[in-house]
């Protein structure tokens, strides 16, 4: 049995005032208001024990680790047809680009990209009655607790200067690949961007990934054993847009980022592990966040490779 907390504490120390080149992100306003010097850590194994470290109790905004969330609800609801929407190469480009969308006739590359997220979001609002309260519903099912909340001010803050997603949701209509009002589409992918945890909550939601026995608070898998499969390949290809072939080579697990400086990532049948540190690379990943997970799967001998 490996001590956990002692690997994460040693890799905390070692990386905690190392020199960050990174910036933290202010693209969207109400992001830049948070202090660099968060750091937190949080692992959950499927024996259910948990480990944390630093600031692994503070909530801050998930952003794009959203998209896996959003993912994992339409995956349920219309299955394979998913696929149909959205493709699952990766795009080898960053997250938020128009780049490949003309070519590929408005079908985004895969459901980690904007583009692909906004057209997963469109799928949902298509089934769900109250779209962003059944997905918090949704979010807190998973992590067995009804402490998780949207932020207002984020969502709104991006809804005032998201001008590339609104530009995305636009083009891929002219495609007709999005089926309903693009105010309403945004407006939901925008707030389910926005929604706050903790590391040790992060780990916990995502333990659906790595444990085929996980349950919901409902009782229900989340999804069956070979959709789970194919959500963590996704992640594994796509989860840190061009950087995921780094991500791949140095931490070798299926992970994925968002702009407010949190990565989670997945040992399937170990663990789901949470890093954040609000300072991003030039990729827009959490600089501290890559090099403790490289240092974990090292320190652990627990990449998937
Ligand atoms: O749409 C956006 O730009 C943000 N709400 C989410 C982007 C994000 O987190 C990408 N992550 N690395």
């Amino acid at each position: 049995m490996k001590n956990y907390q002692d690997i994460i504490n040693n890799i905390y120390k070692k990386l905690k005032n190392i020199d960050d080149p990174g910036n933290v992100a202010d693209y969207i306003p109400e992001l830049g208001t948070v202090s660099a010097d968060n750091f937190g850590v949080n692992i959950t194994t499927t024996d259910r024990a948990s480990y944390g470290i630093g600031d692994y109790n503070k909530k801050f905004s998930i952003q794009s680790i959203s998209k896996i969330l959003t993912l994992t609800l339409a995956y349920q609801i219309v299955g394979e047809k998913l696929w149909e929407r959205v493709d699952v190469e990766p795009s080898g480009n960053p997250f938020n680009s128009l780049l490949q969308l003309e070519a590929d006739l408005g079908k985004p590359r895969n459901p980690f990209i904007n583009a692909g997220a906004i057209v997963v979001c469109d799928v949902l609002i298509s089934h769900l009655k109250n779209p962003k309260e059944d997905f918090l519903n949704f979010c807190r099912d998973l992590c067995h607790s009804s402490d998780l909340q949207y932020s207002d001010k984020v969502a709104l803050s991006e809804k005032k200067t998201g001008y590339r997603n609104t530009a995305l949701c636009n083009f891929i209509k002219s495609f007709g690949n999005i089926k309903n009002n693009i105010d309403d589409v945004l407006d939901f992918y925008f707030y389910t961007c926005s929604i706050e945890m903790t590391c040790e909550e992060l780990s916990k939601v995502f333990l659906f990934l790595a444990d085929e026995h996980f349950l919901c608070q409902k009782g229900n898998h989340i999804l069956t054993i070979s959709q789970a499969k194919r959500v963590n390949a996704i992640m594994l290809t796509c989860g840190f847009y061009d950087e995921s072939g780094e991500f791949a080579f140095r931490v070798g697990l299926p992970g994925k980022s968002g702009v407010g400086g949190g990565i989670i990532a997945i040992h399937p049948d170990n663990y789901a592990i949470a890093v954040w540190s609000p300072k991003l690379n030039k990729k827009g990943n959490s600089y501290k966040g890559m090099h403790f997970l490289e240092q974990f799967t090292t320190d652990t001998e627990s990449s998937i490779f």
